[in-house]
């Protein structure tokens, strides 16, 4: 027994020599002490020695297993130090590096916009309505009371896609689908994109547009000017007034265009309202009794105004855009100046 004894001692040493992880340790300590394990057999043959010579063998394996444990515990102790020292090691941080820094992104002009006309409009309990950015002839034209061979469908450019499909070129098109699926009272606002076959430094094949339309009993002119009034004021300053023009759009009537007072020069007459003190912002007028027949609202009972405006051009008002390619382009140079606004 001593023998056997000696020698599990000795394939021990040889076992545990260069062990350097924790897990082939706990491997090596299963081998020998793990219930089917080299000491728990020799304990197991405890019960083929005569009963005489029992309480040696017992002591001998006792002391055996005490010896292992204690030598797997010491190894243990040497490796897990060894292996936190190494952790430390490779997550050792340099709290003295100045820190990385992350830069702030900017809300883009449009999104500027967007966000503070539907603020606005939003405070005057309007709610929004997005419509779908292909349209059919029906929706984008002949139901806003422009029918196939109406020479207003030269003001705009048009994308087909199909005789019937095309790519709305004004955000007007929503007005048709609300009033189709609501009756009055109705006080929508809807942010878009539309496209036109057009391209210059104020214009663009997509740009995009806010459309509002309020239908209800009662809905005069005097409404739309007094909403329009706090949108300028809001918008583009306290002291800003609006003026109504004669206009001419087939879904209106009376159609009207709306100019504020330059913002820039007080209205004295500068640069940027070419020395008129005016600048056009918009269009509007009281919905087309036609228009408002075509959706099955009655225009003896029920009367409303609509209005639209592109962001891209009360963006280059505001902050003094020049070229509107500036808004498409992405350039980060330019974007970047718009840091901190929302
Ligand atoms: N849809 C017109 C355009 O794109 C803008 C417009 C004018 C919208 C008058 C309206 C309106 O709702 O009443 O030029």
């Amino acid at each position: 027994m001593q023998d056997k004894i000696n020698e599990i001692e000795k394939s021990i040493d040889e076992a545990v020599k260069d062990v350097q992880s924790s897990k082939t340790l706990q491997e090596i300590k299963m081998r020998f002490l793990g219930k089917t394990g080299e000491i728990s057999s020799l304990m197991k043959n405890m019960r083929d020695v005569p009963p005489e010579q029992r309480p040696s063998m017992g002591k001998l394996l006792n002391a055996l297993r005490e010896w292992t444990e204690e030598r797997f515990d010491a190894i243990e102790k040497r490796i897990k130090d060894f292996e936190l020292k190494k952790k430390y090691k490779e997550e050792k941080i340099d709290v003295t590096l100045p820190g990385r820094v992350t830069e702030d992104g900017a809300y883009h002009p449009n999104t500027l916009i967007r966000n503070e006309l539907i603020s606005v409009f939003a405070g005057m309990g309007f709610e929004i309505f997005e419509g779908p950015e292909i349209e059919n002839d029906y929706y984008n034209f002949t139901a806003l009371n422009t029918p196939a061979d109406h020479p207003a469908r030269d003001m705009q450019d048009t994308f087909y896609l199909s005789n019937d499909l095309l790519l709305r070129t004004q955000t007007s098109a929503g007005q048709i689908r609300v009033m189709e699926n609501k009756k009055p009272p109705i006080k929508i606002l809807s942010p878009g994109k539309v496209y036109r076959s057009d391209d210059d430094a104020t214009h663009s094949p997509m740009f995009s547009q806010m459309e509002g339309l309020v239908v209800d009993k009662g809905i005069t002119l005097c409404d739309l000017k007094g909403m329009l009034d706090e949108f300028a004021r809001k918008i583009f300053g306290a002291n800003v007034k609006t003026r109504l023009r004669p206009s001419y759009f087939p879904f209106t009537e009376p159609s009207v265009e709306v100019d504020v007072s330059c913002f820039e020069c007080g209205g004295k007459g500068c640069r940027l309202c070419k020395g008129t003190g005016w600048i056009e912002v918009l269009g509007a007028g009281m919905v087309n009794r036609h228009v408002l027949e075509g959706c099955d609202i009655d225009p003896d009972e029920y009367t409303g105004f609509a209005f639209g405006m592109g962001i891209e051009r009360i963006a280059m008002l505001k902050y003094g855009i020049n070229n509107m390619k500036l808004l498409f382009e992405g350039d980060v140079r330019f974007l970047k100046q718009f840091k901190g606004e929302r």
